[in-house]
């Protein structure tokens, strides 16, 4: 089975919600890319939005290794809730699909939980949106135990997000519980041509969204990551601990794409090199550490991430040439020697 996962990405940092979450990217696994509003489950029983749906991809999250990396979010997204809300105004997991409730569908894994909700009167398919009952959710979801919330923008105005946004937070931190707020007014506000307050966002998300939702192609990919290279200066300034940027995913060079960030007050980075050509030989990334920024004159010692590999010193005047494969990306970090 195919797990998509995300990763949220950076340069530094400005302002920051304080809630002592997402000190670094946060990383896990969301069920829209691949399962939508599936919520057929006579039909579809093994791919409906359903509790066993979460729990089969807990446990893939563990047993292949997904946790170990460092992805340790399972979240549901869209279409989890009953059609309407209770007599009390709660609101309830769909009581076919989700016969357990909430509780402890996803931490017995010791993964952590994270919700899909709307700041708008539905959800973008038509699900009750915490509109009037921001305080009455929030409470709702702590008593789940839920980690991390997505709050989406369908069915709201825009133009209320800088305050609305900021009120659910308010109400999710008077809780008690640490949830790490994921917000996508950045994305609404974009959609309507509107300037975003990226300080206000960065203030009141832990992470946002800037683009288009991802979807199941390299297209899609290359897509964010142009949006992300054409439009560095806004969002990526104000991202750092306490408050990333989505890109649901900095720079280029010819074909490749090249992210750089500072990692630690000590002056590493890390730096990938993203090949966009989806065909042929590897290409040749030939450029030198001081192209990418990185001045420090004792140079430094580079390490590839995904496997540990030593690569070398490098000087910021020295040749660093590399191959990457198509659609590849070179991954490292940099320490100052
Ligand atoms: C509504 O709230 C009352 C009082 O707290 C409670 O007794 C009742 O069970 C609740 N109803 C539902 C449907 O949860
Ligand atoms: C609530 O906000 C305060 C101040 O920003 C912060 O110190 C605290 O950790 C937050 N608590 C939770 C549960 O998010
Ligand atoms: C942007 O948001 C910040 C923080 O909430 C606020 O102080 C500032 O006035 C806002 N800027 C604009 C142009 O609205
Ligand atoms: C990025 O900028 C290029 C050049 O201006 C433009 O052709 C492309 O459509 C932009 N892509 C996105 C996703 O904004
Ligand atoms: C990127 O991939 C394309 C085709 O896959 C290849 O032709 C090109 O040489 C690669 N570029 C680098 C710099 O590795
Ligand atoms: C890399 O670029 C430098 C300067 O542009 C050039 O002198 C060198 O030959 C190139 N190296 C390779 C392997 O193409
Ligand atoms: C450089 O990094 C490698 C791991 O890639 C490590 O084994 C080595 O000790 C480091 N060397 C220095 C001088 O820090």
């Amino acid at each position: 089975m195919k797990v998509y996962v995300w990763l949220s990405t950076v340069v530094s940092m400005a302002t920051a919600l304080d809630n002592g979450l997402a000190r670094t990217p946060p990383m896990g696994w969301l069920s829209w890319e691949r399962f939508r509003c599936n919520i057929d489950c006579d039909a579809d029983p093994n791919n409906c939005i359903s509790e066993q749906l979460f729990k089969q991809m807990a446990d893939i999250m563990v047993e292949e290794g997904y946790q170990d990396a460092g992805y340790n979010y399972v979240s549901i997204d869209a279409c989890w809730p009953a059609p309407q809300r209770d007599a009390n105004g709660s609101l309830v997991p769909d009581p076919k699909r989700f016969p357990s409730g909430m509780n402890a569908l996803i931490h017995s894994k010791g993964l952590k939980f994270g919700m899909y909700e709307d700041f708008g009167h539905t959800t973008c398919l038509g699900f009750p949106g915490s509109e009037f009952y921001m305080q009455q959710d929030a409470q709702t979801f702590a008593s789940w135990e839920i980690d991390l919330l997505k709050f989406d923008g369908c069915y709201s105005n825009p133009r209320d997000a800088d305050y609305g946004y900021p009120v659910m937070e308010f109400f999710l931190n008077k809780t008690g519980r640490p949830i790490l707020f994921s917000c996508e007014w950045s994305v609404y506000q974009r959609k309507q041509g509107m300037a975003i307050n990226y300080t206000a966002v960065a203030n009141g998300c832990n992470t946002w969204r800037n683009y288009n939702d991802i979807q199941d192609s390299w297209d899609s990919v290359l897509e964010i990551l142009d949006y992300w290279g054409n439009n560095t200066g806004d969002f990526l300034s104000k991202a750092g601990p306490g408050s990333f940027s989505d890109p649901d995913m900095a720079g280029r060079e010819g074909i490749f794409q090249v992210w750089r960030k500072e990692l630690a007050q000590d002056g590493s980075y890390a730096i990938a090199i993203i090949n966009s050509s989806d065909h042929g030989m590897p290409n040749l990334f030939n450029s030198t550490l001081g192209e990418l920024g990185l001045s420090n004159s004792n140079g430094y010692n580079v390490t590839e991430v995904f496997d540990g590999t030593p690569m070398g010193q490098f000087k910021p005047q020295s040749p660093f040439n590399f191959r990457v494969n198509p659609s590849g990306i070179l991954l490292v970090t940099c320490a100052p020697l």
